[in-house]
């Protein structure tokens, strides 16, 4: 890959997400990225998928007891690579109009490639606890240039209580997902192929 269309959120798609977290708390977008840049993901997270380490859940656990809560393998981004820096400056801007929009303040942004092998799953969880600093907005990006519907693998949010299914979400190449990180319970479901994405977090600074 020689170069990458330099295509940052529009000020419409913005003002779009803004609107969705202010109101249901969460938004699902078909294709926002440029498919030269999914693509450039995509080849980015296999040339490195070798050296993916199984994910950890809390500080430091047992790994059997972590791998019965969630079975991906992760690798963080670091820029480096066009695809990865592009990425991270489209998310960048996304974190910037909505601060501007919303009065967030989301101060920086944190991600890893993940890799669930058929039959991994991620059991429901929150990735932030209210009034605990740090994580506020959620984000996933799914990178399956192949995704047979009946594969399973579906992200499914659920309402703050855990208990109503809210949505249940095909990882489909280039969908992304965003929810406020305290407010939803989610799950991944196992899947009968392999399931790649790109999960991250704006975070807010501790008080
Ligand atoms: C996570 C997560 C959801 C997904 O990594 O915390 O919930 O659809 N991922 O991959
Ligand atoms: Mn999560």
């Amino acid at each position: 890959m020689t170069a990458l269309p330099n295509q940052l959120p529009s000020e419409s798609l913005l003002d779009q997400i803004a609107d969705a977290l202010a109101g249901p708390g969460f938004i699902i977008i078909d294709q926002p990225l440029p498919v030269s840049l999914i693509n450039g993901l995509i080849d980015n997270l296999l040339a490195q998928q070798a050296e993916f380490k199984p994910a950890g859940v809390g500080r430091q656990g047992d790994y059997q007891r972590n791998q019965d809560i969630r079975g991906d393998a992760i690798q963080w981004l670091e820029p480096g690579d066009l695809a990865v820096t592009e990425f991270l400056r489209w998310m960048d801007k996304l974190r910037l109009g909505i601060n501007q929009r919303l009065f967030l303040g989301l101060f920086d942004y944190e991600c890893h490639y993940a890799v669930y092998a058929p039959g991994a799953f991620y059991q429901k969880h929150r990735d932030a606890f209210r009034g605990s600093p740090g994580r506020k907005l959620s984000t996933v990006l799914y990178l399956n240039p192949e995704w047979d519907l009946v594969a399973g693998g579906e992200l499914v949010l659920y309402d703050e209580a855990g208990e109503e299914q809210l949505v249940r979400l095909a990882p489909e190449c280039g969908k992304l997902v965003l929810f406020l990180s305290e407010d939803f319970p989610h799950e991944v479901l196992p899947a009968t192929q392999s399931r790649q994405s790109i999960a991250g977090w704006f975070r807010i600074k501790p008080a």
